[in-house]
């Protein structure tokens, strides 16, 4: 069991467990957590939902590198889908998420981070969207959400140029709402106080703030198709050889 789930009076603690691969997601590990996610969704007696990864380099480095350079499109999408689907039910599911981030947070850790409702950071934090340096794009909805967070500006900053920002930038931009430490206390904290308000009125709060508009079916169909390139398998196995990627350009 990579994904644990426990309670602190109504509210509930995910904590996403791979400390090995500092908690980057396989297939095993996103499949328990969308299972974990969507269980709690239904469960009226969890008010509030916290995600965290476990240790203290942490939150979630990313989607598996090393799974997904054996992947080819069609399995990308499916892969892409299924961050979707989690990243989705933290968005949408009817009681605040948040993302006590406390450690890395990059690529997909960032993705579902910004599919929490609210975003702490422990001031180690680190968060970004290197996928570029990958020869691949964010594909569990970073391209929609981080504009939508951050703004368009910074979203393109940082999605184009892989740079990742540290605690105090990322406060500064918006894309956590504060620093703290120790960052799960200070999250609970919040859960906690968001479990004592009136369920419907979070839920509806929730429903009508999310009424923006996005594109994130045609991410995911976008990061699928760039797995037939040869610069994403380059950057994909760059990585696990631990040099830099040569792109060739097509
Ligand atoms: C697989 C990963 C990993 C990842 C870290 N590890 N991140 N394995 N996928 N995303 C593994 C390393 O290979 C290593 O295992 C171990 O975790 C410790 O990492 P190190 O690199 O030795 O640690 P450090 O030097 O401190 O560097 C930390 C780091 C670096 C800066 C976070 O690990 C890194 O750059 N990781 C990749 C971050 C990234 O690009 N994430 C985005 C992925 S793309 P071994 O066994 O080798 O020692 C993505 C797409 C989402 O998320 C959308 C998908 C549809």
């Amino acid at each position: 069991m990579s994904v644990l789930v426990d309670r602190h009076d109504a509210v509930a603690v995910v904590t996403i467990d791979r400390q090995e691969a500092l908690n980057a997601l396989n297939v095993e590990t996103l499949t328990e957590l969308r299972d974990r996610l969507h269980e709690l969704a239904d469960d009226e007696s969890a008010r509030a939902v916290v995600l965290t990864g476990a240790g203290e380099r942490a939150f979630v480095a990313g989607a598996d590198i090393k799974y997904m350079a054996g992947l080819g499109p069609d399995e990308a999408k499916e892969w892409g889908g299924l961050g979707h689907e989690a990243a989705r039910l933290l968005e949408e599911m009817p009681k605040p998420t948040i993302a006590a981030i406390n450690g890395f947070a990059l690529g997909g850790g960032c993705e579902l981070a910004l599919g929490c409702d609210l975003r702490y950071a422990s001031s180690n934090a680190r968060l970004g969207q290197p996928e570029i340096d990958l020869g691949i794009v964010p594909g569990w909805g970073g391209t929609q959400r981080l504009a939508r967070v951050c703004g368009l500006g910074v979203a393109k900053e940082l999605i184009l140029t892989g740079r990742p920002v540290d605690a105090e930038e990322a406060l500064r931009i918006g894309l956590v709402n504060a620093i703290a430490d120790p960052v799960l206390e200070h999250a609970l904290g919040v859960a906690g106080k968001l479990a004592g308000k009136s369920p419907g009125a979070l839920r509806v709060a929730k429903g009508l703030l999310n009424l923006s508009p996005g594109a994130l079916e045609l991410e995911a169909e976008e990061f699928g198709d760039l797995f037939a390139s040869e610069d994403a398998k380059e950057g994909l196995a760059a990585f696990a050889e631990k040099r830099p990627p040569r792109f060739l350009g097509r």
